[in-house]
């Protein structure tokens, strides 16, 4: 994207004493120069104008966030482009990020984000100099990528007759009746890719195998282990339904995987890998055979070889692999394969030590669905407390690994699952101001602050997020249009 794509219009101003003033779209002066870090840039600005040097495109761009930045809450209105001219303080900066893996997952399987909506979660993610996008594609309660060759997976795959209310207690299957679904055409997704990339974003996307595979076996029932007509499933956690390991559910993903891979232009392909029950493999004709083909003792490791399998086709195409932590467990780890580490921060710490790359992404720390307090009007609680200071304060290198293996922990990511984030909104709530710290977490390098953090997000950062149209929770709780059954919407 260029600069003055999004900068103002010409506007005549005179300049107070100690800022520059555009008088026309602002034409920063770039060049892209060797002795930057990766990503890195320096801006300064003077009474004459703005100059930029970049190490690269991605760094020019990341000048010009901080350039918006400086600019005031105004630049972040989406009509910021048409608008007045900016006034920006003088000065020098020098700034580059620590990772070069600043993600955040978006769960669009559990709820369907619409395409525009996650254009705009990437204009949140851009401006917030994050760079990876994993998209978690595909789970139990729906298919959201249209693969031409199978398009039951996206005719019965992506639609679901309810969805489960609350977390209700063990045992209920309540469900609120609402049909719910959606999908990305191929187009839809070339646009997503092209509007993420423009934004120096990588879309990772992830198709989970075998486990959290009930919507694709919904729509073939032949990739299932018992033969029977099973439902996109309305209840969330972890599920028994997984796929089968014939030579027919192998080559089906090999060819979704292709699909996927020639719209997604990301070296590196998520194929999940989480949560996988093999008690259907336990007492299963087709898994004793593969076992026995294979030479295996234990079911947990077809797990394994599933995972394997697809991470050999995804090399094949020229990808590499990520998986989620379980995949250490259940066989040796493919070549390259890159290990998310969700339950803790021990995988990353014993993948790391042996040599793989991690993506840091504890459950105890980033997942942003987590509930931000124990008041009775927060939505629906969902897991532990991760209050903003907590993600502040979270160090994405493990205490526990060696330095020479720090090099491993590419970086870290948020997850925002949607189970209990049916709308756009919800989802700025759960991930809004909570993504501003972890944005931070894993830009800056040394010290860091918690206290100036806050300064920052009340003086500066939360008026910006206002003129985005973010709707976060507030520093001091729950508003009363953060709903949740029960509790009154928004007051007219
Ligand atoms: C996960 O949260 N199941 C990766």
């Amino acid at each position: 994207m260029s600069f003055e794509s999004l900068l103002p219009k010409p506007v005549r101003v005179t300049p107070a004493p100690g800022t520059f003033a555009s008088t026309g779209p602002i034409t920063p002066d770039v060049s892209i120069v060797d002795s930057l870090p990766a990503e890195g840039y320096r801006l300064s600005i003077t009474p004459e104008g703005v100059s930029v040097e970049a190490a690269d495109e991605a760094g020019a761009f990341y000048a010009l966030q901080t350039l918006r930045q400086l600019a005031g809450p105004d630049a972040f209105r989406a009509a910021a482009i048409h608008g007045p001219q900016w006034t920006l303080p003088c000065g020098e900066v020098e700034d580059h990020p620590r990772f070069g893996w600043r993600g955040v997952l978006l769960d669009v399987a559990r709820h369907f984000m619409p395409k525009y909506e996650v254009f705009r979660f990437l204009d949140q993610l851009a401006a917030h100099k994050l760079n990876v996008l994993h998209l978690h594609l595909t789970d139990d309660q729906g298919w959201r990528v249209e693969v031409p060759e199978f398009p039951r997976l996206t005719e019965v795959g992506a639609w679901r007759t309810g969805s489960w209310v609350g977390r209700p207690p063990d045992g209920t299957t309540e469900h609120d009746g609402r049909p719910h679904g959606g999908y990305y055409t191929s187009d839809d997704m070339r646009e997503i890719v092209a509007y993420a990339r423009e934004r120096h974003i990588t879309v990772v996307p992830e198709v989970d195998i075998p486990g959290h595979s009930q919507a694709a076996i919904a729509a073939y029932p032949e990739l299932g282990n018992t033969g029977s007509d099973l439902p996109v499933l309305r209840s969330w956690g972890i599920n028994e339904n997984i796929l089968t390991v014939s030579d027919y559910a192998i080559g089906f993903y090999r060819k979704v995987f292709d699909h996927v891979a020639a719209i997604f232009d990301a070296p590196v392909i998520c194929v999940g890998g989480d949560e996988v029950p093999t008690v259907q493999w336990e007492d299963n004709e087709v898994a004793a055979k593969r076992m026995a083909d294979e030479g295996f003792a234990e079911a947990r490791q077809l797990h394994g070889w599933f995972v394997g399998q697809m991470a050999a086709h995804l090399a094949g195409l020229g990808r590499r692999t990520l998986g989620w932590d379980e995949i250490l467990e259940v066989g040796d780890l493919p070549q390259g394969a890159i290990v998310a580490s969700w339950r803790g921060e021990e995988a990353g710490v014993t993948a790391a030590s042996s040599g793989h790359d991690v993506v840091m992404c504890p459950e105890q720390y980033v997942y942003l669905d987590h509930r931000q307090s124990d008041h009775p009007d927060e939505p629906i609680p969902v897991g532990w407390i991760h209050t903003l200071e907590d993600v502040y304060r979270y160090e994405p290198i493990p205490t526990a690994l060696a330095p020479e293996f720090h090099s491993h922990v590419l970086g870290a990511q948020a997850q925002v699952w949607t189970e209990h984030l049916d709308n756009a909104r919800r989802v700025d709530y759960a991930t809004f101001p909570r993504l501003a710290a972890f944005a931070e977490v894993v830009w800056t390098a040394g010290d860091r602050s918690y206290e100036e953090f806050e300064d920052r997000l009340t003086t500066y950062h939360l008026p910006r997020l206002d003129a985005m149209g973010v709707e976060y929770r507030p520093l001091d709780g729950p508003k009363p249009w953060q709903t949740r059954p029960g509790v009154p919407s928004r007051p007219k």
